[in-house]
C-alpha cells in the first residue's frame, strides 16, 4: 500500500501512525494545524523511545519508524494515500467538514475510513466522497497495546473496501472482527452498560469507588476497575456513547446514569482533566468517593 493518511494526531491518532509506521507504512499525520501534528509526532517519538528503554524494539527500528512519519499542513496533502483514517474528535459536524475537504483530494480508488466509536458509519459514509469506499475502523486505546480493530461495513461499503481495510489491519498485527452498523457495534454496545452500571452503583451509594473498582477488577479478572476504565477512555465520551445507544435504540437499559451525566456537567472527564472518579493531580490516583 501506499502512504496512509491519518487524521487527528490525539491519542488514537497518534497512536494509529505510531503502529502504522511499526509495520513499515509511509504515515500523513495531520491535526487542526501542522505544530498540533508535529506535537503528535513527538509524543510518538517518546512513546518508542520508551519500547527502546525497556529492550522491546532496537533504536533502528524506532527511527525506521519514525522517519516515516510526515506531519503535514492539512489533508490536502493526503492526495496520494491508499487509506486516509480519520480519527478527530467524536462530533459528527467536525467528521463531516474533513470529509469534505479530503473529499477535493481523495484518489479515485482510495479508502476514506473513520475511527468512530459510536456515530452510524452509514450516515457518515453520506458525507464521504464515496461510501463504496467509506468503512469504520475501530481502534482501541492504547493503540499499540490493544490488539484488537472492529471493522464496521455501512451498507454501501464495498467488499473490496472490507478487504483491503481488513488487510491493513492484520498487517498491523491486530486481530480483526467484523460488525454491522448497529449502536456502539459490538465492543462498546457491551462495555457501555457496564461502565454506566458501576456508575449507577456509585450514585446509589452501593460502595465506594474503591471497592467497586477492586470488586470487579478481582473478581472479574479485568486489567482495570469500571471507573477507573471510565475515567482513562474520558467521562465525556462514555456518556455520548451511552447517549448514542440510548437516542437510536429507545432502550431505556441504556439510559445514563445521573451521576456520570453530573460529572460531565462539572466538567470532570477523567484522566484528561485530573479529575473524574479518581483525582489525578498527586503520584497515584485517589479515589473521590
Ligand atoms: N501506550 C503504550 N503502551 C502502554 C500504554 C500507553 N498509553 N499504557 C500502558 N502501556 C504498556 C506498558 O508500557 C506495558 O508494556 P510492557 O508490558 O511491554 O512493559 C503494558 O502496556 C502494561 O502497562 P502497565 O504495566 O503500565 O500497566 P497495566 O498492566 O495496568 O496495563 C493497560 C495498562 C494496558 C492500559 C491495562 O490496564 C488495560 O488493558 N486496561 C484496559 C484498557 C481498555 O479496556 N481499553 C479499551 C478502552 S475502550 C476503547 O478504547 C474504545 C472506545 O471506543 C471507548
Amino acid at each position: 500500500m501506499q502512504a496512509v493518511g491519518v487524521i487527528g494526531a490525539g491519542q488514537m491518532g497518534a497512536g494509529i501512525a505510531q503502529v502504522s509506521a511499526q509495520a513499515g507504512y509511509r504515515v500523513l499525520l495531520s491535526d487542526v494545524s501542522r505544530e498540533r501534528a508535529e506535537a503528535g509526532k513527538a509524543g510518538i517519538a517518546k512513546a518508542l523511545d520508551r519500547l527502546v528503554t525497556k529492550e522491546k524494539l532496537t533504536s533502528e527500528a524506532r527511527d525506521a519508524a519514525l522517519a516515516l512519519i510526515e506531519p503535514v499542513e492539512s489533508v490536502a496533502a493526503m492526495g496520494a494515500c491508499a487509506l486516509v483514517i480519520e480519527a478527530a474528535t467524536e462530533r459528527e459536524e467536525i467528521k463531516r467538514a474533513i470529509f469534505a475537504e479530503i473529499g477535493t483530494v481523495l484518489g479515485a480508488d482510495a479508502i476514506l475510513a473513520s475511527n468512530t466509536s459510536s456515530i452510524p458509519i452509514t450516515r457518515l459514509a453520506q458525507a464521504s466522497p464515496d461510501p463504496a469506499r467509506f468503512v469504520g475502523v475501530h481502534f482501541f486505546n492504547p493503540v499499540p497495546v490493544m490488539g484488537l480493530i472492529e471493522l464496521i461495513r455501512g451498507l454501501a461499503t464495498s467488499d473490496a473496501t472490507v478487504a483491503t481495510v481488513e488487510a491493513y489491519a492484520q498487517s498491523l498485527g491486530k486481530q480483526v472482527v467484523r460488525a454491522n452498523d448497529a449502536p456502539g457495534f459490538i465492543v462498546n454496545r457491551v462495555l457501555m452498560p457496564m461502565l454506566n452500571e458501576a456508575c449507577f452503583a456509585l450514585g446509589e451509594g452501593v460502595a465506594s469507588v474503591r471497592d467497586i473498582d477492586l470488586g470487579c477488577q478481582l473478581g472479574l479478572n479485568h486489567p482495570m476497575g469500571p471507573l477507573t476504565l471510565a475515567d482513562f477512555i474520558g467521562l465525556d465520551t462514555c456518556l455520548e456513547i451511552c447517549r448514542v445507544l440510548f437516542t437510536s435504540t429507545g432502550d431505556p437499559k441504556f439510559r445514563p446514569a445521573p451521576l456520570l451525566v453530573k460529572y460531565v456537567e462539572a466538567g470532570w472527564f477523567g484522566r484528561k482533566t485530573k479529575r473524574g472518579f479518581y483525582d489525578y493531580t498527586g503520584p497515584e490516583p485517589v479515589p473521590t468517593r
